[in-house]
């Protein structure tokens, strides 16, 4: 039976915005993020008129990656990592997004980076865009609603490519693209909320401009992953996905033909246009049914099917039920997308329901779409965690949820699908991206830091740190 490749991408993923810290450093421009408080699991974080005294925003300090690179990078080596997934912070390079020259300095820190893990073998495996959106392009542009993102996305794509063509192989266009189909995408993705100061989830849905947005993002991302086939062809491009699994709640065809409406336009959607190199069929009815005209330029379909691809990437935490025809199902949180109860799973302390299972099954049904190469970049679970007196932590239930999640990718290999790598999600404790918070917790390293801002940032190992250790040295057989 197969399993995993002798030379299976093991590491684990972070994003600058939720990690680096240095917000304002050696020239670095302010994102989004920036401009988010923090929040817990019932207070929802919110994006303020620029920074209210007393008030913590807590990307600006975040677990300080940017001060403590050598010592993080060491850990991972220590734990054996091939793959390093992080994010270019795109306002360290042009600070608002806007500029024609980027800025030496924030170039000189990833060549650091780089470099550093290079030193010990791992390959950097770059998100380009990792909910970092420049301010500066929300304040000129609206964000991704104007055509206008493209070219600056395309001078920031330029420039990395060109300097890091030797220290970087694996890139990844956009961090989860089909959150833009989702109302907290304006936030997190898009940058269209120009004027808006609130939650996430209280800014004014607006599908005409999400799509367009997204469509936005479509051909930023075809003429980046174009550009580098074209000038680096060492380079392997990757597209992400936000993998919401949906099961209908019953077989009431209802709610089939529901589960099957929310899995095209939330998770097939975008990967569909990104690997196929077309809109999908059934979206034509979805758009007509939405009153929503995508403004297309001429070429624009040329370029969708030029920039296709080489490899497919998600994240998954979890699955949810959608489809209530009987009315018997109850509502649950989850991942950017809340949907229904599954009575037969377990869910986090965040309600995101636990569904190891569910990673074969969607792993095959990817595969079964696409077959191109496929990586997990994201999977893991945010909880408490406590640190004793002597400084460990026993986190179990961490272990529990990886191994039972490894067993099932181990599986799919088995059922055929090409996977090549498994980054789970924030390796060192970082800042949640939904909350705001440091309480919920993912790392295999602790990092004192805490919710009120307050920490020594002192870097500690986890029981998870030498169980994943052996995981990589035995490449999967040992769990
Ligand atoms: C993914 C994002 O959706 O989920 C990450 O790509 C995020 O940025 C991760 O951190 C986990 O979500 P959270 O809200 O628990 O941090």
């Amino acid at each position: 039976m197969k399993t995993f490749r002798k030379d299976f991408l093991w590491g684990g993923a972070t994003a600058a915005n939720q990690y680096e810290g240095a917000w304002d450093v050696d020239g670095k421009g302010v994102a989004i993020p920036d401009l988010c408080t923090n929040g817990t699991h019932t207070i929802p974080k919110r994006i303020t008129d620029g920074f209210e005294e007393g008030t913590l925003y807590p990307s600006h300090e975040a677990t300080d990656f940017y001060h403590h690179y050598k010592e993080d990078i060491a850990l991972f080596a220590e734990m054996g990592f091939k793959t390093f997934r992080m994010s270019i912070a795109w306002t360290r390079i042009f600070p608002t997004g806007l500029e024609e020259t980027p800025n030496e300095k924030g170039l000189e820190f990833y060549d650091a980076v780089f470099d550093e893990c290079l030193k010990y073998g791992i390959k950097p495996l770059v998100t380009i865009s990792h909910y970092e959106m420049p301010y500066g392009l929300v304040e000129k542009y609206n964000g991704w609603e104007s055509r206008e993102c493209i070219d600056c996305y395309v001078r920031y794509c330029e420039t990395v490519f060109e300097r890091y063509q030797d220290k970087v192989k694996y890139w990844l266009t956009f961090n989860e693209i089909n959150a833009g189909t989702m109302v907290m995408g304006a936030t997190l993705s898009l940058g269209t909320i120009k004027d808006y100061y609130g939650t996430m989830m209280g800014v004014k849905d607006e599908p005409q401009v999400r799509y367009q947005a997204l469509h936005h993002q479509f051909v930023a991302s075809a003429k980046a992953v174009k550009l580098a086939h074209e000038k680096y062809p060492q380079f392997k491009m990757g597209n992400m996905i936000c993998f919401i699994t949906m099961y209908p709640s019953t077989c009431h065809p209802e709610d089939i033909l529901e589960a099957q409406k929310q899995m095209r336009m939330i998770n097939w959607f975008c990967s569909d246009i990104q690997v196929r190199g077309e809109y999908p069929a059934y979206a034509e009815r979805f758009f007509e049914e939405n009153d929503i005209q995508i403004k297309k330029e001429p070429d624009d379909d040329v370029l969708l099917k030029e920039g296709v691809v080489d490899f497919y990437t998600l994240s998954y935490y979890m699955s949810n039920c959608v489809g209530n025809a009987t009315g018997i199902a109850k509502a649950v949180e989850g991942n950017i997308v809340a949907g229904l109860k599954n009575p037969y799973l377990e869910a986090s302390d965040w309600g995101w329901q636990i569904d190891p299972k569910g990673l074969r099954y969607t792993l095959n049904e990817i595969y079964d779409r696409y077959q191109i190469p496929i990586m997990v970049v994201e999977n893991g679970l945010g909880a408490k965690d406590v640190k004793e007196a002597d400084g460990s932590v026993h986190d179990s239930y961490r272990i529990d949820y990886l191994k039972k999640h490894i067993e099932q990718m181990k599986e799919a290999v088995a059922d055929g699908v090409d996977l090549r790598g498994y980054t789970p999600w924030g390796c060192i404790d970082l800042v949640s991206a939904s909350t705001g918070e440091m309480a919920k917790r993912y790392g295999f390293i602790y990092v004192d830091k805490y919710d009120d801002g307050t920490g020594t940032l002192a870097r500690s190992k986890k029981d998870s740190f030498c169980w994943y250790q052996n995981v990589i040295r035995t490449n999967g057989e040992e769990l």
